[in-house]
């Protein structure tokens, strides 16, 4: 232990130290005994700061329980201190797939924003006006999402977010928290409900007073202190916070599978009848009046609440039409957050720099003087283009009445959420004397390469390609960034060092995979310099082993081509399958015609900007060398089928509806299509193996005939698609 505070010895307790003659029931009870007074002990060490044993005494009697329970490992009791704290990995925490995905919800700031989400729904679901289409709505908590998996009415775990699919293991932790129940009464499904961890200000300031008197980290604001506070490798730390949850929904089919639910109202009901905490504002509306005005009121209680809410979700409310709207990539149909309008504050600009992208792209930064904007300071913002800092949109048209952003000015700073905070107004009254209009750069400030600005474009971009050190950077930080490789210990420092490092440099992202070789073959050995050692150094080249398996698509994310963001490269992935079929297909595409190209422009979410950069990128022999040098090294993983259908005839089929279809819209019929693991595609080719035609196909349907491809009606659809 030996944390430097002493437990005192106040308590007394006795060994039995014949653990070889000890019955059962002995066991049995002394495990007992332990439990209570390792419990006492640590609640008093780590939430009343006042030990009852030394740091020895302690020791000891851990010591105790893990012989005991290494004994009779069938008297392991669900409440040891050894499961919960002790079996925690040393490198982080454990790996939790989730049930089903944690998603992101889709953004309005506007009311017509959510006026087109409505009419958006009532569209997809083929209804009339006249058709009741009732919401909840609920405040969207600033926490951080959990995930909690039941099982026989028992938590058996709790997972973040992580990168919506798997996510961290912070079981131990969670159940710590006052407002997670551990068992649900009278329900025994497996159940995984989601919701927020979060901490109330009074708590934070608490929290934050206590940790600035011991000489502690302090947090920034409440969200910060809940994840910082439950993403702790010792639970018993987790234990002292005070840490809050909401549950704001279920993965899969959750309450609705046992019929006791039919709406997300009567749902949140059932929950908070489990015991799990529901936010009383959660309110059902009507219509979109009722939703708005709802939202109005939310936002007027916002600063009495004793927490954070950054805006107001809507969920449609019935369950059977929330199953049929379905998930995008990323967002369910079904939702959306309504955010409350940004913050703003006010402070000087002292200096414009230029930022090199990944992309060559050069953007403006502003450097500020720090201020706090909605509770977190704020010393950089972004002034986009220099368009924007002249006063002009992109068409020439004026914004801020024309007037231009300046070195020295006072300026008003936005920022809403997690997005990069912008400068969005300038007052001239307080421009100093003697300031003139910034004047944008024609080179590249880190290579001198020219910054070309072409037509129609409001951005500049440095011509240097991979020769400009800093796109080089840029790029090789992204690719090992969390969404991409995500290699552990090699982050955007570790990135800038290697990059300028004579002796091991890494230029390419096959230099990373080359690095453990490399630094063998190299008589200056890694392990050898300042700041490392035989242990990071293994820590390092097992990190980069660990990731040469690599699913398609976050591989080509990590490429980092422009327009190609995480979403888009999941779904070409999905497209493509395999490595060799998409190589393929970006050569056969790379004269922008023809049947490749049709077929990548028929995927759905590729557009012809997305496609020609795509195309480029593989076709330009630097890139092309560079990316084959890359995946020597890598075994690539096929996407996992998305379909949830084990028997779908559709499985694997490319499908084209054309015409009106009368029982249920375009959109719907694609994505059941999808989810029966056909792919939808815009265009006919001979590779078409379904085209499903309602009135008024026309010429589509005539060159499907041609072609041989099988044609249907709507009702032969209808009788395929039918829910499994
Ligand atoms: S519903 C499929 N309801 O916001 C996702 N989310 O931006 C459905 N959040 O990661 C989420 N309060 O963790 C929902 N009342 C609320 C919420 C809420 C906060 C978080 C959620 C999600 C994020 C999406």
């Amino acid at each position: 232990m030996g944390r430097g505070k002493d437990r005192g010895s106040r308590v007394e307790h006795r060994l039995d130290l014949d653990l070889a003659n000890m019955s059962k029931a002995a066991a049995k009870a002394e495990l007992a005994r332990l439990a209570q007074v390792l419990a006492q002990a640590d609640k008093a060490y780590y939430q009343e700061d006042a030990p009852l044993l030394s740091d020895a005494a302690y020791d000891a009697l851990r010591q105790r329980n893990r012989d005991i329970e290494a004994a009779f490992p069938d008297l392991v009791r669900s409440d040891s201190l050894e499961r919960k704290v002790g079996a925690a990995p040393a490198e982080g925490f454990g790996k939790i797939a989730h049930m089903e995905p944690m998603l992101s919800l889709s953004n309005a700031f506007a009311d017509k924003d959510v006026e087109d989400f409505i009419n958006r729904l009532r569209r997809y679901l083929n209804m009339g006006g006249d058709d009741a289409l009732e919401c909840t709505a609920e405040p969207k908590i600033d926490g951080l999402s959990l995930s909690l998996r039941y099982e026989e009415g028992r938590l058996v775990h709790a997972a973040t977010r992580g990168d919506g699919v798997v996510g961290e293991n912070v079981s131990e932790n969670a159940r710590t928290i006052d407002d997670i129940p551990l068992r649900l009464a009278g329900w025994l499904q497996p159940l995984e409900i989601r919701g927020e961890v979060y901490m109330r200000y009074e708590d934070f300031t608490a929290l934050n007073a206590h940790q600035a008197q011991r000489g502690g980290k302090t947090f920034a604001n409440p969200r910060n202190a809940a994840a910082g506070s439950l993403r702790q490798l010792d639970a018993r730390i987790t234990a002292s916070r005070p840490l809050r949850f909401f549950a704001h929904g279920w993965a899969g089919d959750g309450l609705a599978s046992t019929g006791i639910a039919a709406t997300q109202a009567e749902a949140m009901e059932q929950l908070a009848a489990l015991g799990f905490a529901v936010n009383p504002l959660l309110c059902l509306c009507a219509d979109l009046e009722a939703m708005l005005a709802h939202y109005r009121s939310v936002e007027a209680q916002r600063a009495s609440l004793g927490y954070d809410i950054d805006g107001v979700v809507y969920k449609v409310n019935r369950l059977d039409l929330q199953k049929r709207l379905g998930f995008r990539t990323n967002t369910p149909r079904w939702a959306m957050a309504h955010k409350f309008p940004a913050e703003r504050a006010w402070t000087q600009l002292s200096r414009i720099d230029i930022q090199v992208g990944r992309t060559g792209a050069l953007s403006p930064v502003a450097r500020l003087l720090p201020v706090t904007v909605g509770g977190v300071s704020v010393s950089n913002a972004t002034l986009h283009n220099e368009d924007y800092i002249a006063g002009r949109d992109s068409k020439g048209g004026r914004i801020r009445q024309g007037k231009d952003i300046r070195e020295g000015d006072w300026v008003q700073v936005c920022r809403a959420g997690d997005v990069i905070p912008k400068v969005v107004d300038v007052d001239l009254s307080r421009r100093l004397a003697g300031t003139a209009p910034f004047v944008f750069p024609a080179r590249c400030p880190e290579c001198g390469s020219e910054a070309l600005r072409e037509s129609g474009d409001a951005v500049h971009r440095c011509a240097g390609g991979m020769g400009c050190p800093a796109q080089a950077v840029e790029r090789l930080r992204h690719f090992v960034s969390g969404k991409a490789f995500d290699i552990e210990g090699l982050g955007a420092k570790q990135i800038e060092m290697f990059y300028n490092d004579s002796v091991l440099p890494i230029r390419t992202p096959a230099d990373i995979f080359a690095l453990a070789q490399r630094d063998a073959q190299n008589p200056a050995k890694l392990q050898d310099r300042k700041g490392w050692g035989a242990q990071s150094a293994g820590n390092l080249f097992a990190a980069i082993e660990a990731r040469r398996r690599i699913p398609l698509g976050r591989l080509l994310f990590s490429l980092g081509i422009r327009h190609v963001g995480e979403a888009a490269a999941k779904l070409i992935a999905q497209h493509y399958g395999q490595w060799d079929r998409l190589m393929a297909a970006m050569d056969g595409a790379c004269g922008l015609e023809g049947s490749q190209w049709q077929d990548l422009l028929g995927i759905d979410g590729v557009g012809e900007v997305m496609a020609r950069s795509l195309v480029r990128a593989f076709a330009q022999p630097a890139e092309r060398r560079s990316i084959e040098a890359l995946i020597a090294h890598l075994e690539i993983l096929a996407p996992a089928v998305r379909s949830v259908a084990i028997d779908s005839p559709l499985q694997g089929q490319s499908v084209v509806f054309t015409g009106t279809l009368a029982q249920m819209t375009r959109a719907e019929a694609k994505s059941r299509a999808e989810a029966l693991g056909a792919r939808v595609l815009g265009s006919i080719s001979a590779r078409t193996d379904l085209v499903v035609a309602g009135p008024g196909a026309g010429a589509k349907a005539q060159k499907a005939a041609a072609l041989g491809v099988r044609v249907i009606d709507e009702a032969a659809w209808l009788a395929l698609a039918a829910p499994l």
